[in-house]
């Protein structure tokens, strides 16, 4: 696992985006695992800046969404859906067809999970898996106590997260109860994780994830288990780790700590 603090969140999403750009132009089809919340659009921003003024192509790459909540149709303002194709896919040149989002309103929702499963599978599995966290220490809306091996299914939300989710909605009561969810299994499958987040509310969910033991109730720890796990987070979230030593302050630094150190150059683990 590879930890980098930065200064603040627009320097979180500059570090990460340049993680994503380079490995979109080492494989212009990269399979692209995304995220949604707040934490992801800086990053979000930085890439449409980077297609924009630099020319960077995404008409090649598939991309998959975590997770959507049930019961939205795409249209809703809060599906995730909507929040995709307004804050990313309408500005870039991604191809329509390559897009997967799990669908909120499927009927059979079963089948529909299996299908992800195997959509996934279909592209040769995921690349690089763009992540946020919960306040809890929820990935994608695997909450805690999630098994530790789950697949993409329907997870009860808790009342935390909905809490949490309750600003975009204007009320709890609106936020939905469950949602379809890629799981822990499905996501430590990506052959790289980009783990992002910014500020003080995420300090001791960042903590118990990047320092914790490895438990089902912070499904973020399973991060150290993953053989290629960046953690790019500001100074704000970084507030409540004690390892320091370990960490490191940009992607360059931490290649030049490694050869100092007599280990692989490459950025690993
Ligand atoms: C939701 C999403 C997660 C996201 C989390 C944090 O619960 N399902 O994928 O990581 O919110 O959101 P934010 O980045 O807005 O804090």
């Amino acid at each position: 696992m590879l930890v980098i603090i930065r200064e603040d969140f627009e320097d979180m999403s500059r570090e990460a985006g340049r993680l994503v750009a380079e490995r979109l132009r080492r494989k212009p089809n990269l399979i692209l695992g995304l995220a949604t919340g707040g934490t992801p659009l800086g990053l979000y921003g930085e890439l449409i800046r980077l297609h924009r003024e630099e020319g960077l192509d995404f008409s090649k790459v598939t991309t998959f969404n975590l997770d959507e909540y049930v019961g939205l149709p795409p249209e809703h303002p809060q599906s995730y859906h909507h929040f995709m194709h307004e804050n990313l896919f309408r500005h870039l040149n991604v191809d329509a067809r390559y897009i997967h989002i799990p669908a909120g309103m499927a009927t059979d929702v079963e089948a529909h999970c299996e299908w992800y499963e195997e959509a996934i599978r279909r592209t040769g599995g995921i690349d690089l898996q763009v992540l946020g966290i919960g306040a809890n220490g929820h990935i994608a809306f695997n909450e805690p106590a999630s098994s530790l091996g789950s697949r993409t299914r329907v997870k009860t939300l808790t009342l935390q997260t909905r809490q949490d989710n309750a600003r975009y909605f204007g009320s709890v009561e609106k936020v939905p109860r469950y949602a379809l969810t890629m799981g822990i299994g499905t996501i430590m499958e990506a052959r790289e994780l980009l783990l992002l987040a910014s500020g003080e509310g995420k300090a001791e969910a960042i903590r118990a994830a990047v320092e914790g033991p490895i438990t089902a109730l912070v499904p973020a720890s399973m991060i150290q288990m993953h053989g290629r796990a960046f953690v790019i987070i500001d100074r704000a979230a970084a507030s409540r780790l004690e390892h320091t030593q370990f960490y490191s302050r940009s992607l360059e630094e931490a290649v030049i700590q490694r050869r100092n150190t007599g280990r692989p150059s490459t950025v690993d683990s």
